[in-house]
């Protein structure tokens, strides 16, 4: 089959002879991919962030199918089904997925205590194959798998896979009361989300900051918020001390994670050599920029190492932080009656829709910010729907 196939950091290509996915347990389903995004997670891994990201892995856990082939324990899907599939590969029974949090799954990523399972995402994470291509096997399918519901635009189908749960888990770790002012670092897909989330919880100001200007524009529109370059702002956490009343930010958002821009010494020791986790700029700058007993809410990712983040303001400062993969699952049924009720419109980020064989041009555009690229979404020579 056709899929993604990764050969070393900033080398992918589309494969045409990758080895069908076969069920290997009862609870597997196998799925004929019908859209798969890149996601920005995707380009840690491209840039060589990620530890253990294998040569030969297939990327991808931003996506939809057609369920093809189930296990025999498989009883809450059948053949034909057209589902999205949450990017936590999650068993649905251990102690963390009781309670919801499905992205800490305790049995799908033999690494239990890192993180959970996540498709296409290195051994770090479980070492799943992901859904960059033509078919992908998907493991407790009794439980990631939700049906699209009837009248779904499956562009926004394929969102609710890992993108807008982000946005709006940031928001909700965020504890956004009526009228606070919410800073969101990143005005990449994540952080668009956030912005627009951001409103739905009672926000008062939502103010993105990011050094791409077609980003700042589009999000200015679309999440109707502030927007500002932070070349141009000199000193970010000085610009927001004075625009809160020298207060600072009720909350503060990281969508922005381990490749971020904007401090020499931190793309050196965390992106360059990498010494740490990645660079924590953004982190840097809303652990600063946040009010005293303030909320940091962070979804950006960042690698297993520490990072260089001054946890000494953190105290002083008596901030909250809150941090996780999001828990697509959980959300998804909120999620879906927003998208369903017209309250938020995941599609309109989509700008680059391209087949799977030009993989790795959508890396590569996306990775580099070229053509206004916001969100890339790859088709497979046999979707159909
Ligand atoms: N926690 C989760 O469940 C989850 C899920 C999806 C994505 N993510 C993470 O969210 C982050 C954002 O994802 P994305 O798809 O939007 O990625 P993206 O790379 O498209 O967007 C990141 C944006 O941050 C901007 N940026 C760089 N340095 C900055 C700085 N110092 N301050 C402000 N902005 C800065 C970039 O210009 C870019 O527009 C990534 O780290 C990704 O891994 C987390
Ligand atoms: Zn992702
Ligand atoms: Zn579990």
């Amino acid at each position: 089959m056709l899929a993604m196939n990764f050969r070393g950091p900033f080398r992918i290509r589309a494969d045409r002879h990758r080895p069908m996915p076969e069920i290997k347990h009862p609870q597997d389903a196998i799925l004929r991919v019908t859209r798969s995004c890149i996601c920005g997670s995707d380009l840690h891994l491209y840039h060589g962030l990620v530890p253990d990201t294998r040569v030969g892995m297939t990327f991808g856990h931003e996506f939809t199918g057609i369920v093809e082939e189930i296990g025999s324990g498989v009883d809450n899907l059948k053949v034909g089904d057209h589902v999205m599939v949450p990017f936590n590969i999650a068993c649905g029974t251990c102690p963390f997925c009781q309670q919801k949090l499905f992205g800490n799954c305790h049995e799908s990523n033999p690494q239990a205590s890192a993180v959970g399972g996540i498709y296409g995402y290195s051994h770090t994470a479980g070492g799943y194959d992901g859904g960059q291509a033509e078919y992908v096997r998907v493991p407790y399918a009794n439980v990631g798998p939700t049906i699209i519901p009837d009248g779904m635009d499956p562009d926004d189908a394929v969102l609710l896979t890992d993108v807008v749960p982000t946005g709006y888990q940031a928001a909700e770790m965020g504890g956004i009361q009526k009228g606070d002012t919410v800073v969101v670092f990143g005005a990449g897909p994540v952080g668009i989300m956030a912005a627009k989330c951001a409103w739905l919880f009672g926000a008062g100001r939502v103010i993105v900051i990011d050094h791409i200007d077609y980003r700042l524009d589009f999000v200015k529109n679309y999440a109707q918020c502030e927007a500002y370059n932070f070349k141009e702002l000199g000193d970010v956490v000085l610009f927001m001390k004075k625009t809160t009343g020298w207060y600072g930010a009720d909350v503060c958002i990281d969508a922005v994670g381990a490749d971020a821009a904007g401090d020499a010494f931190q793309s050196l020791v965390g992106r360059k050599l990498p010494l740490t986790g990645g660079a924590a700029t953004a982190l840097h700058w809303a652990i600063n920029s946040v009010k005293k007993g303030g909320i940091v809410s962070i979804v950006g990712v960042y690698g297993p190492l520490d990072s260089l983040v001054p946890i000494g303001n953190v105290v002083n400062k008596g901030i909250t932080i809150r941090a996780n993969q999001a828990s697509v699952k959980r959300l998804l049924p909120i999620l879906i009656d927003h998208v369903m009720s017209g309250r938020l419109d995941p599609k309109a980020i989509i700008s680059h829709r391209l087949p799977l064989e030009e993989v790795a041009e959508g890396y590569h555009l996306f990775s580099a910010k070229r053509d206004n690229c916001i969100k890339p979404v790859l088709i497979p020579p046999r979707a159909t729907a």
